[in-house]
């Protein structure tokens, strides 16, 4: 008989990626506080997620999930969010009328602090420290104090987490993200690029329609959606600490929610069955994501649903596939078979970044535009080719202008990756990038929708 589910149940089990606290009582304090501190999000809000993410799972909407790798305490001011809530809200813009969709927002954002690594240790000029593992935890600083695992810092991204979904709410139910405002999202230094352009001609195209819809009587004024918009929150659930402190029972289902954000996904690192990250994800009803990298097998996969989702509810989980470009047939067609043979319903996702990133010469983590574009571009001619639903993305983005991946309309070049590298972990899509992709996406959208065959070259000769 399996041990019964709590909120704490996990730490009866082994769990990867997750720092030791040496100050037990420092910790003990902070975990009792923040479990005292109100809940961030709403399970009723959870609840619409899932509604949104079942439609999604049935074929009708797409998912557009992004935000930074890691959130960092020094970076946090409303210019940086409103930036990454722009581009979004361009993004989400662009999929729904170009490539006529519904489209679900969710932010990797209010949340996202805590990071696997590959190395528990980093080196330099002959000093070992413990390496960075997201501002929840430690500090980035290669300093021997600031490495050290500080439970106070969760308390700070709690804080953080809850201005920022501040903002965020604001800027989606208070006027930012009105329809009639669809010219004013599009930055200047945007204005003079082709991705800008484009966005300049269907924003045109968009306060043309709304002009009509005026004469016809439906104004902002009276219909909300045009006025407003959902957004949603979502993190990896990986300090299961923090995760536990901010779990609650709701007391509308009386079931257990995660309070700290609406969604939560299980990294590729922490997604074995046994252990405490799926331990922690199955007790917890919000939506969930599942990414999957080129180490899961069909039965495993089958396996983690069974956990994770008995009932087979629709729009709980998401699976997040990140195999990287030219890698994601072979995976991908075995996972989509098992998936349709038991009859599961899942939202299927694609990442592109964590599958695409290399190491140029000048040391720098990137990722080749075009990889990212290829590798989106084979997710949808998997799922034409299965007949099954390519139901979302999941992006590393910015608002910003750096200079993190190669490529893209400005051509950015491995040489000019140290001009403005600002990532606290992995390399981030700029505004420029994130906006092409979602052109690119809508473009394919349009297309599979009009039965246009796939033509068999490469995405990226496509435009896609
Ligand atoms: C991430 O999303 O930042 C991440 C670490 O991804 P993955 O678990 O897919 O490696
Ligand atoms: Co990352």
């Amino acid at each position: 008989m399996a041990a019964k589910w709590s909120p704490s149940s996990w730490r009866a089990k082994p769990g990867l990626h997750m720092p030791e606290y040496e100050d037990k009582k420092k910790l003990a304090d902070v975990e009792e506080r923040l479990a005292g501190f109100p809940p961030l999000v709403f399970a009723g809000e959870a609840r619409a997620l899932k509604k949104r993410l079942a439609e999604v799972s049935k074929g009708h909407g797409f998912l557009l999930q992004g935000g930074d790798c890691a959130e960092s305490f020094a970076e946090h001011n409303a210019d940086n969010i409103r930036d990454f809530f722009r581009v979004f809200l361009q993004m989400a813009v662009v999929l729904t009328y170009a490539g006529g969709s519904p489209v679900v927002k969710v932010g990797r954002i209010a949340g996202q602090f805590a990071k696997p690594r590959s190395a528990t240790t980093e080196n330099q000029d002959g000093i070992e420290l413990p390496s960075y593992l997201g501002d929840i935890i430690n500090h980035i600083d290669f300093a021997e104090q600031g490495r050290q695992p500080d439970p106070e810092r969760q308390i700070m991204a709690y804080r953080q987490s809850a201005a920022t979904l501040n903002l965020l709410r604001a800027f989606a139910g208070g006027g930012y993200a009105n329809l009639e405002h669809v010219h004013q999202w599009n930055r200047a230094y945007l204005k003079n690029s082709p991705a800008g352009d484009r966005y300049e001609d269907l924003a045109d195209r968009i306060s043309e329609s709304l002009q009509f819809m005026r004469a016809c009587g439906l104004t902002p004024e009276n219909v909300p959606q045009l006025r407003s918009t959902s957004f949603y929150v979502s993190h990896e659930a990986l300090l299961l600490r923090y995760e536990q402190a901010l779990t609650r029972i709701d007391s509308t289902s009386g079931e257990y929610y995660a309070t700290s954000g609406h969604m939560l996904w299980i990294g590729d690192r922490t997604r074995q069955p046994g252990n405490a990250h799926v331990e922690f994800a199955k007790g917890v009803k919000n939506p969930i994501g599942v990414k999957c990298g080129p180490t899961i097998k069909p039965d495993e996969l089958i396996q983690l649903l069974d956990i994770l989702n008995p009932e087979n509810e629709a729009g709980r989980m998401t699976l997040i596939c990140r195999f990287g470009a030219g890698k994601g047939a072979e995976h991908q067609v075995k996972l989509i078979k098992a998936i349709e043979n038991e009859g599961r319903s899942v939202v299927w996702s694609c990442d592109p970044m964590h599958g695409n990133t290399i190491k140029a010469s000048s040391g720098y983590k990137t990722r080749p535009f075009n990889d990212i574009m290829q590798e989106v571009g084979e997710f949808f001619d998997i799922h034409r080719a299965e007949g099954t639903h390519p139901g979302g993305i999941h992006i590393e983005m910015t608002g910003q202008q750096v200079t993190e991946c190669t490529g893209g309309a400005h051509g950015i070049k491995e040489t000019d990756l140290s001009d403005r590298y600002h990532t606290h972990c992995d390399p981030r899509l700029n505004a420029n990038q994130s906006l092409e992709l979602a052109f690119l996406i809508a473009e394919r959208m349009k297309k599979d929708r009009h039965g246009e065959q796939a033509l068999d070259i490469p995405a990226s000769l496509m435009g896609f």
